[in-house]
């Protein structure tokens, strides 16, 4: 459980392309928090164990990976992450990792390490930590929850949008990646995609960028 302490911590969660990310970044400029998005890491992960070759059943390996990943590879102002000296943050995006990270993300050891490193970061800095279950497992005392939703179709347009110079991925494709791995992450044992008890759902299928940070900074006038 979660130690209280004398920074303030502030979870978002939802689905894939929910817009979590850009949100919870642009909060974090805006009151000037830490930010840490917890996919990354589970990206990392992932990607570690793909330029290893390690086969995604290999749980055992892929816990050594967990255990080997160095906290200081994530960078807590503008969300990169570093490998070797380099920048990875985009390749951490591509499609190969898209669809592994969410059958690593369930094992429950590789939660287990990864969560302890983001406790650790939630108990000294004021934060906002993003990802799936920030407000039911990872800071389940965090001062202020929110569940950012949109339906999977306006996602997998907003995901097409912002692939669209980077892949040829079709509109299609992504819908069908974003549905898989949300059932993955929803039906999942440990630790599954739902809102917290105490979280603000916000759903942001009709609402524009500008409206949904105005629609989460209303909550926040008592910070
Ligand atoms: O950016 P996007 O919403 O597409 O995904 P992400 O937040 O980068 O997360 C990638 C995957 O990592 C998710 O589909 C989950 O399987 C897993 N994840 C998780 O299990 N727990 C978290 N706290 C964050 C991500």
């Amino acid at each position: 459980m979660q130690n209280k302490n004398t920074y303030k911590n502030i979870s978002i969660d939802g689905p894939a392309a929910s817009g979590k990310t850009t949100l919870g970044e642009e909060l974090a400029l805006r009151i000037n928090y830490k930010f840490l998005d917890t996919g990354l890491m589970y990206r990392f992960v992932a990607f570690r164990s793909l330029l290893d070759g390690i086969d995604v059943n290999n749980e055992k390996a892929i816990v050594d990976i967990s255990n080997n990943i160095d906290i200081s590879s994530f960078d807590l102002q503008k969300g990169e992450v570093y490998f070797q000296g380099k920048k990875v943050t985009a390749s951490l995006k591509e499609r190969n990792i898209d669809s592994t990270v969410s059958l690593i993300a369930k094992y429950s050891l590789v939660r287990k390490i990864l969560v302890n490193h983001q406790r650790q970061i939630a108990l000294n800095n004021n934060l906002v930590m993003v990802g799936r279950d920030i407000g039911t497992v990872v800071l389940p005392e965090a001062d202020h929850k929110f569940f950012i939703t949109a339906t999977p179709e306006i996602r997998a347009k907003r995901r097409f949008k912002d692939l669209l110079f980077l892949n040829n991925l079709s509109y299609e494709e992504i819908l069908y990646d974003i549905k898989k791995r949300d059932s993955i992450d929803i039906s999942r044992k440990n630790s599954p995609l739902i809102p917290a008890k105490d979280a603000i759902v916000i759903d942001t299928s009709e609402m524009s960028f500008d409206i949904s940070v105005i629609e989460i900074m209303k909550f926040l006038e008592v910070l």
